[in-house]
C-alpha cells in the first residue's frame, strides 16, 4: 500500500485530493491546522475506505509547522510516496492594502513550505526510484494577478525546473494550475465572485482526477480543463498590458474587512 501526505488536506481541492486517493485505496498524512477538523476527516476517510489515515496538525506560515511535515516525510521507516502540496490562500486586499506580514505568511506557505517539503520528499523518493509531488499552483502563475499570482508563478517555475533536474530519477513533479473552484477559498479572502461567470468554475473532484492521470503521463504542468487551457493559449497572444485590466480585477473584489 503507498502513502499519500496532503497538505490543506481538509477543505476545497485538498479534501478531493484525499477523497479521490482514499477511494483509490492510498494511505493519507493528512496537514492542516485545525484538529479537529483533521481528526473527523481521518475517522471519515478510514470507515468509508479501510486506509490508515494519519492526523498531521501543523501551521505551514511558521517555521515549526514546516520542520514538523519535513520530519515526516523525511521518515524512511514510513515512506510517503506522494506528496501533494496543496495548503494556501488569498490575501484579502490589492497590493499595498495588505499588511506586510500576511503578505510574507503567503509567500511562506506558498514558496518555503512548497520547496521544504517538496525537497524533504524528493530526497527519499530519489533514494527509492520512485515517487510523485504534485504542486498546487493556480492559472494565476500565467497573469498579472497581485501578489498570489507572483507567488504561483514561483511554484510553477520551481516545480518545473526541479521536475527538469530530476528526470530520469523516477520521481515526477508536477504543477498543477487550476482556474476558479468552488471551494472556502474565496469566502476565507473575502472575496465576492459576483463577477465571475458561472461556466468558469470547476468541479474539485474532476479536477483532482484530471490532475493524478496528468501525473501518471508525466506531464510537469497540468492546466486540468478544455476551457482553461484554451484560455491560456488566448494569454499567450494578447497583450500584456490588455491582459492585466482583466485579469487582475477578475473576482478580486473585496467584501470590509
Ligand atoms: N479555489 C480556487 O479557485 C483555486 C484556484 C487555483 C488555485 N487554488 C489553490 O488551491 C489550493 C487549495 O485551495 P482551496 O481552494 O482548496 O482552499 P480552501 O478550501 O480554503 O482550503 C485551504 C486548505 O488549506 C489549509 N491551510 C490554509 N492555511 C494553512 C496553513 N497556514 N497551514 C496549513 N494548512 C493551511 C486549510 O485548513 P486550515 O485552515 O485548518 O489550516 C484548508 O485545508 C491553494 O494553494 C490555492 O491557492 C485555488
Amino acid at each position: 500500500m503507498t502513502t499519500a501526505l496532503i497538505t490543506g488536506a481538509t477543505a476545497g481541492i485538498g479534501a478531493a485530493f484525499a477523497r479521490r486517493l482514499a477511494a483509490e485505496g492510498h494511505n493519507l498524512v493528512l496537514v492542516a491546522r485545525d484538529v479537529e477538523r483533521l481528526r473527523e476527516q481521518a475517522t471519515e476517510l478510514h470507515d468509508r475506505h479501510g486506509i490508515e489515515a494519519e492526523v498531521l496538525p501543523a501551521d505551514l506560515s511558521r517555521d515549526e509547522g514546516i520542520a514538523a511535515v519535513e520530519a515526516r516525510l523525511g521518515d524512511r521507516q514510513h515512506s510517503v510516496d506522494l506528496l501533494v502540496n496543496n495548503a494556501g490562500f488569498g490575501n484579502r486586499g490589492s497590493y499595498l492594502e495588505v499588511p506586510m506580514a500576511d503578505e510574507l505568511a503567503m509567500l511562506k506557505v506558498h514558496c518555503e513550505a512548497v520547496l521544504r517539503l517538496t525537497s524533504a520528499a524528493a530526497t527519499g523518493m530519489r533514494e527509492r526510484g520512485r515517487g510523485g509531488v504534485v504542486n498546487v499552483a493556480s492559472v494565476a502563475a500565467f497573469v498579472p494577478r497581485g501578489t498570489y499570482g507572483a507567488s504561483k508563478a514561483w511554484v510553477v517555475q520551481f516545480t518545473q525546473g526541479a521536475a527538469k533536474d530530476m528526470a530520469g530519477s523516477g520521481v515526477r513533479l508536477m504543477a498543477l494550475c487550476p482556474g476558479f473552484v468552488r471551494t472556502e477559498f474565496h469566502q476565507r479572502a473575502g472575496m465576492s465572485t459576483g463577477n465571475i461567470p458561472g461556466w468558469m468554475w470547476l468541479d474539485a473532484d474532476k479536477l483532482v482526477a484530471t490532475a493524478l492521470a496528468d501525473l501518471a503521463r508525466g506531464k510537469s504542468v497540468s492546466v486540468p480543463d478544455p476551457r482553461y487551457k484554451a484560455l491560456m493559449g488566448l494569454v499567450k497572444v494578447t497583450p500584456r498590458g490588455l491582459l492585466g485590466g482583466v485579469t487582475s480585477r477578475t473576482g478580486r473584489k473585496y467584501g470590509p474587512r
